[in-house]
């Protein structure tokens, strides 16, 4: 029989269905930013995680030593707030009451004199550090240690339905219990359960836990039912609203880039993460990276693309390696990624809280502006990444993938500064100052990462190209039909299959998603054989919202990017303030010349950029806004 509590959590289900946002058929302008604006995710998340640091074998000790030190040491002062408990703190759900139960064992201060189980304990002695405090939970029944075995000693005990740990079926009631009682102000979802729990899982085959369907087929995103996984995470989201009525709560996604995640999450949730997990290893860590660094236009104030947890501290990022540490570091704080630290923090050096500490690189990923810094230079060895910052000065991060150390020619042209007039450059690693005119040449130790603040004169006076400005857009629709892998990404071994398995192999959808100064292919942008080195490349029917506040008029050339693998198609530009038409080109074809658009967007607040095929197609062609800007 269907009870209320039942009734309440399928109708949560279906009102966040309804609440899903427009339909994929949906170019039509609506004046609205349509993005995931809850929670409190302006800037990326900092804090401290327990998973990368100690998996299952976590403990109330442990959890609050980290917490200690990031007090003690200056990183809480630094802007690490969350201190986050991942998968192994539950013992079991109170089947009677449907109450989670902490394993109080390791968790003692859980435990209640009326033989009940609460976190507040916990979360008020972090609050009471000045801290806050994040809880780990999975969509499914079942966690990800049940549903792959890791962390056996750690995992829930009990009957089947005791062991059903997970948000599912549970979604209203255990977000009450997590944010009203207990105090959590942050939450990792993972998705586990929702994945694993079919009726091969030998677990599932011996009755230990209840088989489930998988709705996410990590291999195969034609067996995903994205809107099943869109549904449940939507769900969490309005339960998390229902249950913080002050706001104050980060949702963190944890589908590791499978079902077409990395376009999608940013209408669900704060943070998410954009692949499988990272491991203390130099491959792994590139791996990470490429899953989010080119994504720059998916990731703004509110939503920010998640490559995983620091690993600062462990294996190839460990002591012995400051090198790698910092460009791991430097990386994730460039692309704004969440810095989440997984380091038993007992066991750092001076050297080690500098790095995590470094004043300079946090200030970058925590810039206002919330720009994802933008590929300028890009290859399998040397990557530039720039990033424009709320005073219009940029952010240079020179990386080196190899273990040779490289020459690397810097200029003006990658900042989108005047080759004529002089760019200083601070080191935020060393701290020392250097100028240069038009070009300079660097070099790179092997794995290094050298970050400057530039200052130089704006190639662009008066306004802004759009590609400086990834925070202020989103891509409400990116023309994508049909989700393809993403081929661009660094195949690491995975650790914990080594080479047992038949490899890494492209698996994140996305492939075509619309960029920042690159075709939606990763191209140069290029309309009949003129290039572009600023501007949007998207596939046509697609639709960006872009906050143009403080802007009095848009200008672009636009036209079919020279990538397009048909010449057949003709598509039609538009240019919207607040809904309503503002420019319009003509049809335009493969080789067209590029055509002006311009608009006065003066009082604007929310400009949006439409791209329309002339017949109806499921192979949008690749579509420029070359040098589009909003001037003032
Ligand atoms: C994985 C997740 C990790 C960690 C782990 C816990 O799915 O990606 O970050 O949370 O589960 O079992």
């Amino acid at each position: 029989m269907i009870g209320p509590r039942q009734l309440a959590g399928i109708a949560a289900c279906v009102l966040a269905a309804l609440a899903l946002p427009a339909s994929a058929d949906e170019l039509e302008p609506t004046g609205e930013w349509s993005a995931y604006d809850k929670g409190k995710a302006q800037l990326p998340p900092m804090g401290w995680n327990s998973w990368n640091a100690f998996y299952h074998d976590v403990d109330e000790e442990k959890v609050l030593a980290s917490a200690a030190i990031i007090v003690e040491s200056g990183l809480a002062e630094a802007g690490y707030r969350y201190i986050n408990i991942d998968d192994g703190w539950w013992l079991k759900r109170d089947t009677q009451t449907g109450r989670m139960v902490i394993r109080t064992a390791t968790f003692p201060s859980a435990a209640l004199p009326d033989g009940r189980t609460s976190f507040r304990p916990l979360t008020d002695r972090l609050h009471a550090m000045g801290l806050k405090a994040g809880i780990y939970s999975d969509i499914g029944r079942n966690s990800c240690g049940q549903t792959f075995g890791h962390g056996a000693a750690n995992n829930p005990a009990g009957t089947q339905a005791e062991r059903e740990v997970g948000l599912y079926d549970h979604i209203d009631r255990d977000i009450r219990l997590y944010f009203e009682e207990w105090g959590f102000d942050y939450i990792k979802v993972d998705g586990c359960g929702i994945r694993g729990m079919g009726a091969d899982n030998p677990n599932v085959a011996s009755g230990i836990y209840r088989q489930f369907d998988p709705i996410i087929d990590f291999d195969s995103i034609s067996r995903t039912d994205i809107p099943a996984v869109q549904a449940l995470f939507g769900a969490v989201g309005a339960a998390l609203e229902r249950h913080n009525p002050d706001g104050d709560f980060l949702y963190s996604l944890c589908i590791w880039g499978a079902a077409d995640v990395r376009s999608w999450f940013k209408d669900y949730g704060n943070i998410s993460r954009t692949s499988d997990d990272i491991a203390p290893y130099w491959g792994r860590m590139l791996h990470n990276l490429d899953s989010a660094s080119r994504r720059e236009l998916y990731a703004q104030p509110g939503n920010w693309n998640d490559p995983d947890m620091l690993f600062v501290g462990t294996g190839d990022f460990g002591a012995l390696h400051p090198v790698e540490a910092r460009s791991h570091f430097s990386l994730w704080a460039m692309i704004n990624a969440p810095l989440i630290i997984g380091y038993d923090l007992r066991k750092a050096s001076p050297e080690q809280i500098a790095i995590l500490g470094n004043r300079a690189l946090i200030a970058l990923n925590q810039d206002p502006a919330g720009n994802q810094a933008v590929l300028a230079f890009d290859s399998e060895e040397i990557q530039f990444f720039v990033k424009t910052l709320a005073d219009e000065n940029k952010a240079v991060a020179l990386f080196n993938r190899t273990a040779q150390p490289l020459e690397a020619t810097l200029t003006a042209k990658h900042l989108k500064f005047t080759d004529d007039a002089e760019i200083a450059l601070t080191d935020l690693w060393s701290g020392e100052s250097r100028a240069f005119t038009g070009a300079e040449e660097l070099t790179l130790a092997p794995h290094e990462t050298r970050v400057f603040l530039a200052r130089g004169t704006r190639a662009l006076p008066g306004g802004m190209y759009l590609s400086e400005m990834p925070g202020r857009i989103n891509v409400a629709r990116d023309g994508v039909i049909h989700p393809e892998p993403d081929p661009m990404i660094h195949r690491a071994i995975v650790p914990w299959e080594n080479t047992r398995s038949a490899g890494e192999r492209p698996r994140y959808t996305g492939w075509g998603g619309a960029r920042a100064d690159a075709s939606p292919y990763g191209q140069v942008l290029r309309i009949a054989d003129r290039e572009f080195t600023a501007g949007l490349g998207v596939l046509a029917n697609s639709r960006l919202e872009v906050r143009s506040g403080g802007f009095g008029s848009f200008s672009a050339l636009v036209g079919m990017d020279d990538s397009a693998a048909e010449d057949d198609q003709r598509i039609r530009f538009e240019v919207y303030g607040d809904g309503t038409l503002l420019a319009a080109s003509d049809w335009i074809g493969f080789g067209d010349p590029a055509s002006e658009l311009k608009a006065d967007t003066n009082g604007t607040e929310i400009l949006e950029l439409v791209i329309r095929t002339e017949t109806s197609t499921d192979r949008p062609p690749p579509a420029t806004w070359g040098d589009a800007a909003l001037m003032r």
